[in-house]
C-alpha cells in the first residue's frame, strides 16, 4: 500500500442521476449525499475519500491510472460498464490497487445480462443489493482489507 490513506470512489455512467433515476430500483439518495456520508465515515476510520463520476469509459480508465500513487484503494460502482468493459477490468488489474466493487441493486436478481461482472475477478470483493448502504459496506470492507494487509506484526 502507498503512504496515502485516500480512497478513490469512482462511479460510472448514469450514476450522476441517482435520486431521480429509476428510484424504485436505485433509491432516492443522491450521489452527492452518498459522497458526504462516505467522507464522514472514512474520516472516523482514519482515511479520506475522493469521489468522482464519469459517463465515459476512457475517463474512468484515466482516473484509475491516476489513482496509482495518489490513492491506496478504489471503491467502484462501474454502472453498466460492469457488464461490458474489459478495458476497465484491465485498468484495475494494471494498477493493482485493492478494489471493491459495489452496486446499489442486486445485479443477480435482475436481467440476465447484469449477472456477469468483468470487474469481479480483479476486485477484492463485491457488495451488491443494499442500496446506498452498499457503498458504506464496501468502504468498511475495503478499509478492513487495507488495514489487514498493512498490519505490522
Ligand atoms: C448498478 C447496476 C448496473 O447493472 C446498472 O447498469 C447501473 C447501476 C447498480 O449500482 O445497481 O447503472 O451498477
Amino acid at each position: 500500500m502507498s503512504e496515502s490513506k485516500s480512497i478513490l470512489v469512482l462511479n460510472g455512467p448514469n450514476l450522476n442521476l441517482l435520486g431521480s433515476r429509476e428510484p424504485d430500483v436505485y433509491g432516492k439518495v443522491t450521489l452527492a449525499s452518498i459522497g458526504e456520508s462516505l467522507a464522514e465515515e472514512s474520516e472516523a476510520l482514519g482515511f479520506s475519500v475522493e469521489c468522482q463520476q464519469s459517463n465515459h469509459e476512457g475517463e474512468l480508465i484515466d482516473r484509475i491510472h491516476q489513482a496509482d500513487g495518489s490513492h491506496c484503494g478504489i471503491l467502484i460502482n462501474p454502472g453498466a460498464y460492469t457488464h461490458t468493459s474489459v478495458a476497465i477490468r484491465d485498468a484495475i488489474a494494471a494498477v493493482a490497487l485493492p478494489t471493491v466493487e459495489v452496486h446499489l441493486s442486486n445485479i443477480y436478481r435482475r436481467e440476465e445480462f447484469r449477472h456477469h461482472s468483468y470487474i469481479a475477478p480483479v476486485a477484492v470483493g463485491q457488495i451488491s443489493g443494499f442500496g446506498a448502504d452498499s457503498y458504506r459496506l464496501g468502504l468498511y470492507a475495503l478499509i478492513a482489507h487495507l488495514n489487514s494487509t498493512t498490519a505490522v506484526v
